[in-house]
């Protein structure tokens, strides 16, 4: 990365601190003041040329904060470039001291210095930006004037602070560069820090504001940076970029894809989905479709882009799947790769290769690997008791016996649950436990299984993760730092299974590895199906670089933060580690979880069946991405931002622009004379575009959706505000050449909103470019700069609308419809309205306060609390107008509830008690499916609590409501 400064500016030290924290290797460039962007300086040029020109921004993204700082971060950083900097000039303008403006000083310190008390503040070994910038503010000035006398004595948190953060290992190669520019600690640069090539100041005194931030401890809502006006240097630029139109175009496709040397070499995943899930509109938003997104986008930067994805087909889930459905493993994996393969092409998922684990290359791969860790020192033996049936001769997964249940003695409970009770069972405790296909009793074996030596990688992969870490998204690495601070355990990676890849050693061939050996090597067989050079994507030369971005749901990135790359650290063979884990929340739907058994919920398979375009789809559930929580989708929501933001604004723009045109210029692209309003509104989308690539960048596809609205918007008020339709018709030359100039903007600006839809609606964008005149088959190159894409003369095609209304009625209908079956037949009843369902959200929503007040703070939490207190004013207003209404059947305990209670409980707790129950039993149902005892262990502890709590409130013991219902369906 390259820092473009003049001498003497302060803001240049905050990038190369940004950069040496980061770990970026950062050069200085000194340039002279008039050869910058907008007039700002310092610039930071990113590897794929984006250049930076706010240096807060560029120090953020240099140092990225998680996310319960951010709105913290945000304050400070604002606090520096709207209070301090302004202050520290006024102080020392003219290079001398200008004491009357002492007093502001003082108090922007005082401010610091209390804040600083009341965090008890810690320096760690990385800073946050905030601190970075106010750093490198005091320190270039104020700290050798007189008040750094009285620093010590006055502000002794700022000075200990300060002092602290001087003292780090990262500051001395930054500080010590300060000569080259031209900076010293003191008051020297405070002249330079009023010159008027120093923007940041100028442009932000139109908001300066007096009032401080607000104190740490209460973080207002991040509010979004007020809009300044347009600068006179954006108009330049924008004047200039507009008749410069340098667009290097997109190269056709090739195959294979090989990264190639002094280029962006990008290797995409998504989480390979098990091969028996329908995916559902969560799981597509989660991997596939946010990977899809980013694929597009970075081939319509012209990077280098290679995607791949596949189908996870082994291990007991396929072959229980296969004994219900009658057919072989491998049918099943045939049947299903092709459920999923034919759902991702109608979503348009554009992958390079989508393949499957079921292949030859795998099991090279999977037990090559194997024998090269093994040889290599990180695997090791353990003895595991399991249940063998001999008669059928083989070992039994929980899922695959049956027998009495120790505790309630019911006689067909299964190896992970009874039934009868509902209480967990662990398959070797079972009474009489017989085999589920055969019926024969199975005997309890001690049988040696591989363990991945996680501990002893653990070094190397802390010191991994600690430098790679800040690629990540919040909350892949929320989850992954517990398993670091918490310390690694070895990780059982073969089971004594049959549908998988034998283990191949002498002895042991009857083994099969488990999915957290095997799946994840799958993402570099599916590239050796490809491409038989697979090898430049995952070994790749020393002189090329590849930066792998893996998309998944929070519940996969163990397997990417820890499995993956402890595997391949343990091969010690240069691999392709992740680089950037792009791990998303959960996305539940209309208030509630999405479930195929009980018919909530839209999957893959219906989606197309609603009528409504993938296009759609992809474009709002890109707009609802699960980034920083969980998020909620709502077909009221679908069809509002449809009809609003697709139709009423996107489309509306594009197509008054191309309708004018085609009436009024024949179709023709008119000559262009740009004047002052029209470079405003260039200089509005050229913001927008800028940060547009910014969050594209950080796989933010959110706010990319939003920067891409807010041009057509921008576009929409350029338009109402000229009125071409009104210019045309007074007649005069220079009238109808500025009708002629409004167009012609307009037909430009969506030809390069025809880009930028591109990643999140192709077959839109290759429509709307058709209209455009431009080649349908082809996407277009996303450019850095506004500028000239239909030159004067180009002939247009015609105008249709892109888009379609949703009417109400129909999502009404649809909501209905996919609302799940419930048992007492109210189909289409909504999360939240019954009584029952109240309770199951209040039991759940205290669960997560509970476990969020011991783990976050209040500004975390108390959003938290307002939503349970919501619901639970809701439930009694509910309660209070259907007196005697609540049914209590559905959750299978009429009886108890009414009956004497103990420990004080009403029924109510009671009720919610069993919600909680039945919620977290199919919680620990789903998580045994699919994850290791390490995880779902402390889920089943917490359903056993739960269960304890709710026979000592009742005195009986109740059966498991999710349970019975299961039971009946047989
Ligand atoms: N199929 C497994 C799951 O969905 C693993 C996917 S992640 C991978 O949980 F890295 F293994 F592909
Ligand atoms: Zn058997």
């Amino acid at each position: 990365m390259i820092v473009s400064t003049n001498k003497s500016n302060p803001n240049a030290l905050k990038l190369l601190i940004g950069g040496e924290i980061s770990g970026n290797s950062v050069d200085v460039r000194i340039v002279p003041t008039n050869d910058s962007p907008l007039g700002r300086l310092p610039t930071l040029k990113l590897p794929n040329g984006i250049t930076l020109i706010s240096s807060n921004a560029a120090l953020q993204y240099l140092v990225p904060g998680d996310e319960q700082q951010d709105v913290l971060v945000n304050k400070w950083l604002e606090w520096d470039s709207t209070q301090l900097q302004p202050a520290v000039v006024s102080y020392g303008s003219s290079g001398s001291l200008d004491t009357s403006h002492k007093p502001r000083i003082w108090s922007l310190l005082t401010q610091l210095n209390t804040s600083l008390k009341s965090q008890k503040y810690v320096i760690t070994a990385s800073p946050t930006s905030a601190d970075i910038a106010i750093f490198s503010t005091l320190w270039c000035t104020i700290t050798v004037t007189e008040i750094s006398k009285e620093l010590s004595t006055e502000f002794p948190h700022v000075d200990r602070w300060l002092k602290d953060l001087e003292a780090l290992p990262a500051m001395q190669s930054p500080l010590s560069k300060l000569p080259l520019l031209d900076l010293e600690r003191g008051l020297k640069s405070i002249s330079s820090l009023h010159t008027s090539t120093w923007f940041p100041l100028n442009s932000y005194t139109g908001v300066r504001s007096q009032k401080p931030p607000q104190d740490v401890n209460t973080p207002s809502s991040p509010t979004k940076e007020p809009e300044t006006a347009i600068t006179k240097h954006e108009l330049e630029t924008s004047r200039n970029n507009w008749s410069s139109p340098a667009h290097p175009s997109i190269k056709p496709p090739t195959y294979p894809v090989l990264p190639k040397q002094n280029e962006r070499n990008i290797l995409i995943t998504s989480a390979l989905p098990y091969v028996n899930n329908v995916p559902h509109l969560g799981n597509i938003i989660g991997c596939v479709l946010s990977a899809d997104v980013f694929a597009r986008y970075c081939r319509q930067r012209d990077y280098n882009t290679l995607y791949i994805s596949g189908t996870d087909e082994y291990g007991t889930a396929t072959e229980a799947k296969a004994l219900e459905e009658n057919m072989t493993p491998q049918e099943i994996c045939d049947k299903y790769f092709g459920i999923h393969n034919d759902i991702y092409r109608w979503f348009n998922i554009g992958f390079d290769y989508f393949g499957r684990t079921t292949t030859p290359e795998q099991t090279e791969i999977v037990q090559e690997s194997f024998l090269r860790i093994k040889s290599q020192g990180y695997i090791i033996t353990e003895s595991v008791d399991q249940l063998l049936c001999e008669h059928c001769d083989r070992f039994l997964a929980d899922r695959f016996v049956e027998g009495t249940c120790p505790g309630c003695k019911y006689e067909d409970a299964r190896g992970d649950q009874c039934d009868g009770c509902g209480h967990l069972v662990n398959a070797t405790d079972l009474i009489n436990p017989r085999c589920k296909v055969c019926s024969k009793t199975p005997v309890i074996k001690a049988s040696n299984q591989f363990f991945l030596d996680l501990p002893k990688i653990q070094p190397n992969l802390k010191e991994w993760a600690s430098k790679a870490e800040k690629f990540w998204s919040n909350v892949a690495r929320a989850v992954t730092r517990p398993w670091l601070r918490d310390g690694l355990k070895q990780r059982c990676i073969t089971r004594d299974l049959k549908w998988g890849i034998p283990v191949p050693l002498e002895g042991f061939r009857d083994k099969v590895f488990y999915v957290w050996f095997d799946a994840p090597l799958g993402y570099i067989s599916i590239t050796k199906r490809y491409t038989q050079e697979y090898e430049r994507w995952w070994k790749p030369r020393e002189d090329t670089k590849v930066d792998l971005y893996q998309f998944m749901a929070k519940d996969n990135v163990p397997f990417h933060a820890i499995m993956f790359p402890a595997t391949l650290l343990a091969a010690d063979q240069g691999h392709t580690l992740v680089k950037h884990i792009m791990a998303t929340e959960y996305l539940n739907y209309e208030d509630t979880k999405f479930s195929k058994s009980r018919g909530i919920g839209v999957f893959g398979t219906d989606a197309r069946e609603t009528g409504i375009p993938a296009d759609v789809w992809r474009f709002y559930l890109t707009y609802i991405r699960p980034e920083s929580q969980d998020s909620n989708f709502n077909w009221v929501d679908l069809a509002t931002k449809n009809n609003s933001e697709l139709l009423n604004n996107f489309g509306n723009f594009v197509n008054r622009a191309l309708t004018f045109a085609v009436k009024n210029f024949k179709g023709v692209v008119p000559e262009m004379e740009i004047r002052e309003e029209d470079l405003q509104v260039l200089a509005l989308v050229q913001r927008e575009l800028s940060q547009y690539i910014v969050a594209m960048e950080q796989g933010k596809f959110r706010d990319g959706v939003r920067h891409l609205l807010a041009i057509s918007k921008h576009g929409n008020q350029y338009m109402q505000s000229q009125q071409p339709w009104v210019l045309i018709k007074e007649k005069g030359k220079d009238r109808v050449r500025a009708a002629g100039t409004v167009i012609g903007v307009c037909c430009n600006i969506s030809c390069l909103l025809s880009a930028l839809l591109g990643p999140f609606m192709p077959e839109t964008s290759r429509e709307l470019r058709k209209q455009l005149g431009l080649d349908g088959s082809t996407y277009g190159y996303i450019p850095d700069t506004v500028s000239i894409l239909l030159p004067t003369g180009h002939q247009l095609g015609e105008a249709s609308p892109l888009f379609s209304k949703i009417e109400e009625s129909v999502v009404e209908e649809l909501r209905k419809k996919y609302a799940g079956k419930q048992e007492n037949g109210n189909n289409g009843t909504r999360a939240g309205e019954s009584v029952e369902e109240l309770q199951a959200l209040i039991a759940a929503q205290g669960v997560k306060v509970r476990e969020l007040k011991a783990k976050t703070d209040k500004s975390v939490w108390q959003p938290e609390v307002q939503i349970l207190l919501q619901l639970k004013g809701k439930l009694a207003k509910m309660t209070e107008s259907s007196e005697g209404t609540v049914n209590t059947a559905t959750i299978g305990v009429e009886k108890q509830v009414n009956g004497p209670t103990q420990n004080g409980k009403n029924e109510y707790d009671i009720a919610a008690l069993e919600a909680a129950i039945a919620r977290q039993a199919l919680f620990v149902r789903d998580l045994k499916a699919s994850a290791d005892r390490s995880v779902w262990q402390p889920e089943v502890n917490t359903l056993l609590k739960l269960k304890k709590e709710l026979s000592d409130a009742t005195g009986v013991i109740t059966p498991n409501p999710g349970d019975k219902k299961s039971k009946k369906k047989k």
